[in-house]
């Protein structure tokens, strides 16, 4: 059966399992991470634009992400230390995060163009909002939350949110996940 979600990743061995270097989705190279590659193939979940306010603003497409406690609200957020995103989102002492809506437009534009040689926010509408946190005006939904703690297990690093300010639409929206943007090839390798 065709993976949508291993599509962009089965590069270089014929038998589908190994990739030449991480990448999001499944088959990382040694045995053990080619099988969690097979579970994490099975998943799905919603993606986000996690942006920052540095000296500018910068923001990526994150799958890496879920609320992990609900009093009190907090959410996590895993940026790649790959990213342009990573030393801005580091630094900063709010993030807002965004979902997106189903059209592939800032999907492409935050996860697969790198701010390294890209000025992303030139291509979208956003404005300064809560603690000057970038706000994308196109998302249906976005909370701005306060950096709590930073965890480092790995290639990416977690920020743990408090959620400071949120706003929703009154009804329900339709918002993209990652099997809706598994197409999209990082702008950064992670
Ligand atoms: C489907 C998909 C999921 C992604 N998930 C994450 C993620 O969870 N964390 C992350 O740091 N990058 C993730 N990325 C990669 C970044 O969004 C991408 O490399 C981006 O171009 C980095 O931009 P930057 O260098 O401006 O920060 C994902 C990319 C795609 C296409």
């Amino acid at each position: 059966m065709a993976d949508p979600v291993t599509s962009t990743d089965r590069r270089g061995d014929p038998d589908g399992r190994t990739v030449e270097g991480p990448s999001y989705g499944p088959g990382r190279g040694a045995p053990a991470e080619n099988d969690f590659g097979d579970f994490a193939a099975l998943l799905d979940y919603p993606v986000y634009v996690v942006t920052a306010a540095g000296r500018e603003p910068a923001g990526c497409l994150v799958g890496f992400a879920g609320q992990c406690s609900i009093r009190p609200a907090r959410f996590v957020v895993w940026v790649s230390k790959a990213n342009h995103t990573h030393a801005v989102a580091l630094a900063a002492e709010v993030l807002a995060v965004h979902l997106l809506p189903h059209d592939h437009r800032l999907a492409e534009l935050f996860g697969g163009r790198t701010g390294d040689d890209t000025d992303k926010f030139a291509r979208v509408e956003w404005y300064r909002g809560p603690h000057g946190a970038p706000i994308l005006a196109e998302a249906p939904a976005w909370f701005v939350g306060r950096v709590l703690d930073r965890a480092d297990w790995g290639d990416h690093t977690g920020l743990l949110l408090a959620p400071v300010v949120v706003h929703t639409p009154p009804g329900a929206v339709p918002v993209s996940s990652f099997r809706d943007v598994a197409d999209i090839e990082a702008g950064h390798p992670a």
